[in-house]
């Protein structure tokens, strides 16, 4: 993936959407801490858990990361279709592993995501990212609201779906894809070019019960956030898996901003399966396109990512979570 798309030279605006959730909040840390990203705003849907409690959870995450002035806006307070599926078996009541976090000092943003979003690609037109990293209603909204926010976008990165990997949620859907198919599906089918960073990279990269305690052991108080929020989502990984290891799915598409290298991703005609009984939000990639010497070349395709370096992933994942910047 090229982050470049704009023509400014700096650290990448980005702005993130999050439905905050533990790995979401690993993801904000990840891009705080990333010199290459310069978050200009976060936006909250709801997912693994409201809206409302998703902002929340990031203003919290702020606050520990020392980003204080990050704006942070409440969106979509259900998917377009689907009635709210929450994730809090994953996540926790909270959606940060029932840590009893303080409130946060200063409330969300009198905005809304979805306006947010369109005034920060008037702000950074051509050089705005869009990651997203919950269901994609607040881009769907926006893209529906504003067409020509698509002309304004240079590319939007987003976890969820899954090529050939099986889903999560269902036996071939991923969950922030099946808790919204029809925003995904507009997304999916709009111009702006995008990145998929779904389960066939995610689900191989993982932390486990040491990193937790190194990054217990940290002098950086994003590290011990980390590592207090974690135990509940390995937790939830040992009873679905039978693996107390915890799959790196959100801080993943972060990092992939940053560090393009970290995966290989193929130019691949992606569509959302709408109305299947058993298939419904499934992401279906055409893999027959890997065969052609000339790349499928229409609106439909989404660089996805198929392969990813694990060792250099984590250990960048980890760094970054320490608090380093390297
Ligand atoms: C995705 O679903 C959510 O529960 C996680 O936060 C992540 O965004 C993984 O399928
Ligand atoms: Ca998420």
């Amino acid at each position: 993936m090229s982050p470049r798309v704009g023509t400014s030279k700096g650290p990448i605006p980005v702005v993130l959407d999050v439905d905050t959730g533990i790995d979401d909040a690993l993801a904000l840390l990840v891009a705080v801490r990333s010199v290459e990203i310069d978050l200009v705003g976060v936006g909250t849907v709801a997912g693994n858990v409201s809206a409302a409690v998703a902002a929340r959870n990031t203003l919290r995450v702020l606050e520990v990361a020392g980003a204080s002035s990050v704006p942070v806006a409440i969106g979509a307070a259900r998917p377009l279709v689907e009635p709210p599926h929450e994730a809090r078996w994953v996540h926790g009541e909270d959606g940060l592993g029932e840590t009893n976090q303080p409130q946060p000092q200063r409330p969300p943003s009198d905005e809304d995501a979805v306006d947010q979003l369109l005034r920060l690609s008037q702000e950074h037109a051509g050089e705005l990212v869009v990651v997203a990293v919950g269901p994609l209603t607040n881009l769907a909204i926006a893209l529906t609201r504003d067409p020509s926010l698509a002309d304004r976008l240079a590319r939007i990165v987003l976890m969820g779906g899954s090529a050939r990997s099986g889903g999560n949620r269902s036996a071939w859907a991923e969950a922030n894809i099946a808790c919204d198919p029809e925003a995904a599906e507009l997304v999916f089918g709009c111009s702006v070019r995008r990145t998929m960073i779904g389960l066939d990279v995610t689900m191989q990269v993982k932390l486990e019960e040491a990193d937790v305690q190194t990054l217990a052991q940290q002098d950086d108080a994003g590290g011990r956030f980390a590592a207090e929020i974690l135990p509940f989502y390995l937790d939830a990984y040992a009873s679905w898996t039978g693996e107390r290891r915890c799959a790196l799915h959100d801080p993943l598409a972060v990092a992939v901003v940053a560090d393009p290298g970290l995966v290989t991703t193929y130019p691949l005609p992606t569509r959302i399966e709408l109305h299947g009984h058993q298939t419904r939000g499934m992401t279906v990639v055409d893999l027959r396109a890997l065969m052609r010497d000339d790349p499928a070349n229409d609106v439909a395709v989404t660089d996805v990512a198929l392969d990813v370096d694990v060792q250099a992933a984590r250990s960048f994942v980890l760094r970054r979570l320490s608090g380093r910047s390297d």
